[in-house]
């Protein structure tokens, strides 16, 4: 694959504060690349960078072969972007801030209507077209500013945290159509803060914090870096709480966190440690009633490089916030490991 994007040395500084501290990186032509950090990462500015929005304070950018710094316009036209703050009009009409942006983008008159409604069907609008967007929702006004983003048909794309906040209708739809264009050949290029979204969309990832790059890889080569966050996991009976603490002296076991009614054991080789269990059990006239190893998230990963607890901030709900929740625990517990 060849390179959509390049950047070298990458640099911004806002006063005397140091947002994007030289990194260096490509995205590959036709994939989906990620850029997952906590807040304050420096993943907008760098974003904005990209976009030609912001000029670099030092380093290049090169699109598609061209220096953004010295020749933009090429494919400034082939770049679509979704920005963090919504860019939607909201007294004109879902109908008429397409048509004000095809006609920005200089998408041929003839085109305009057809493309327009192709995008408001996909995103579930065409009923609302004549609808001034004041009047839309938090997702509705998300799933046009990308039907806006669209509309001149870019080839690489640029999605700014798109999905927080919003309705898990709108947030499916999103996600879905980032796969349907991939698929289609759009090369995307993802920020976020949301490990999951990074996990389910991106075939790499770069962990970007206090403005730098502190590792990129698939996600799953990322998981298996950090190994030794795996875990058994193991309830037993009768009476299994009693238990923690020998269970926490086995070989191998590196932490020892109670998860409800079970006992997660940390460690490097839990096929190892599988029998150990199993025969601790027998020698207490114990039952394992569930066992199952666990290999480590992306969210592990996250954790693991940059101390923090994304999206802790927001009002996140479901799945996200539970997996911290434990998270938080066994880190209460001192199950950092070693550092990289
Ligand atoms: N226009 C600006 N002026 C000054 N500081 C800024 C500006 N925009 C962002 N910053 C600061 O730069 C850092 C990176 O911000 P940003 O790129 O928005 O991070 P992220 O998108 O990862 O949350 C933060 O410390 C933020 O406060
Ligand atoms: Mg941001």
């Amino acid at each position: 694959m060849s390179d959509a994007i390049k950047v070298d040395n990458l640099t911004k500084y806002y006063g005397d504060l140091l947002a994007v501290d030289h990194i260096s990186f490509e995205v590959r032509d036709g994939e989906v690349f990620g850029f997952l950090g906590p807040n304050g990462a420096g993943k907008t500015t760098t974003q904005r960078m990209l976009t030609t929005l912001l000029e670099p304070t030092e380093g290049h950018i090169i699109i598609h072969g061209h220096d953004l710094a010295h020749d933009p316009y090429p494919v400034k036209r082939r770049m679509g972007l979704v920005p963090e703050e919504s860019n939607v009009y909201t007294e004109l009409t879902a109908w008429a801030n397409l048509m004000f942006t095809a006609t920005l983008y200089r998408v041929p008159q003839a085109e305009r209507a057809v493309r327009a409604q192709e995008l408001l069907e996909t995103f579930g609008l065409w009923e609302k077209r004549d609808v001034k967007v004041e009047n839309f929702s938090k997702g509705m006004r998300r799933r046009l500013s990308i039907a806006m983003a669209l509309i001149h048909r870019p080839t690489l794309f640029f999605l700014d945290e798109p999905t927080p906040g919003l309705d898990a209708q709108s947030t499916r739809a999103i996600r879905d159509l980032v796969r349907k264009l991939n698929a289609e050949g759009t090369t995307i290029f993802l920020t976020t803060h949301q490990i999951e979204e990074a996990n389910q969309l991106c075939d790499r990832v770069a962990i970007i914090d206090h403005g730098r790059i502190a590792a990129i890889d698939t996600p799953e080569r990322l998981k298996a870096a950090f190994r030794r966050v795996q875990s058994v996991e193991v309830a037993l009976q009768p009476d299994g709480q009693a238990h923690g603490q020998a269970l926490g002296e086995l070989p191998g076991v590196t932490t020892v966190v109670k998860m409800g009614d079970k006992w997660r054991l940390y460690t490097e080789d839990p096929s190892a440690l599988l029998p150990l269990v199993m025969r601790y059990a027998e020698d207490h006239g114990l039952r394992a009633v569930s066992l199952c190893t666990l290999g480590p998230s992306l969210e592990d990963v996250f954790l693991e490089i940059t101390g923090q607890q994304v999206g802790a901030v927001r009002h996140e709900t479901g799945e996200g916030s539970r997996k911290q929740g434990a998270r938080g625990r066994m880190r209460g517990a001192g199950g950092r490991g070693g550092q990289r």
